[in-house]
């Protein structure tokens, strides 16, 4: 499959939230990241469900949820209902996560599932096919800005060959400095989706960035 682009909201003007969300319907992007964090799973606290429904109203585009909130089974059924056709969680914060992916695909959405950096993709062993998605967090998860983790290139290769060997689809997703001098080789080492938040929002002309990361060109 083309790989998908999703610009990551963390990074965009919160004060013109509208106008960003608008500029990302009119790019080459395929999805729209939204990163929910509450300030226990992740030192920082971003956005909530009624942020999301605003969001949703205007937006042309699915809606990739990335929770990183602690026991999110609280909210899966909300978040479903403010709009997330993609709803990621992290490995780290599921004690029952079979329960948890079972529940998300139930409820209609794909049901993705989150790496820290320092979680092996081996631990999927018994998750991945119940899985739409897995997302290899590229930086420690909490903050837009930090650097790519060159280790994570291993981890990509390694999911690549577990799910080709699993007779498995399901998508791989790369989140945290990602940009348009490493978007390319990730796309090659197996990467389905790329989550870009600075790069695309800092960047003088955020829809050129997004067709770069598209089109790589
Ligand atoms: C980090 C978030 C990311 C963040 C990426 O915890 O999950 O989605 O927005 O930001 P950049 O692309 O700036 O590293
Ligand atoms: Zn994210």
């Amino acid at each position: 499959m083309n790989h998908l682009v999703s610009p990551s909201l963390l990074a965009a003007d919160f004060l013109n939230l509208g106008k960003d969300v608008r500029l990302v319907n009119r790019s080459l992007a395929d999805w729209i990241h939204c990163d929910i964090m509450d300030g226990l799973f992740v030192p920082n606290i971003s956005f909530g469900l009624p942020v999301i429904e605003q969001i949703r109203k205007i937006a042309d585009k699915p809606l990739d949820v990335h929770l990183m909130i602690m026991d999110p089974d609280r909210y899966l059924s909300r978040f479903h209902d403010a709009g997330a056709s993609i709803l990621t969680v992290q490995y780290e914060a599921c004690t029952h996560l079979h329960r948890t992916v079972s529940e998300i695909s139930r409820l209609g959405m794909k049901a993705g599932v989150a790496l820290n950096p320092h979680t092996p993709v081996s631990f999927l062993q018994n998750i991945l096919p119940y899985v739409d998605m897995v997302l290899i967090m590229t930086v420690n998860p909490g903050f837009g800005g930090q650097s790519f983790i060159a280790e994570s290139y291993n981890k990509i290769r390694e999911l690549s060959e577990m799910i080709a060997k699993g007779g498995l689809s399901v998508m791989i997703e790369v989140d945290g400095g990602v940009d348009t001098t490493n978007a390319q080789t990730l796309v090659e080492a197996g990467v389905n989706v790329l989550v870009a938040g600075n790069a695309v929002f800092s960047s003088p002309d955020p829809e050129a960035t997004i067709r770069k990361l598209k089109l790589f060109s």
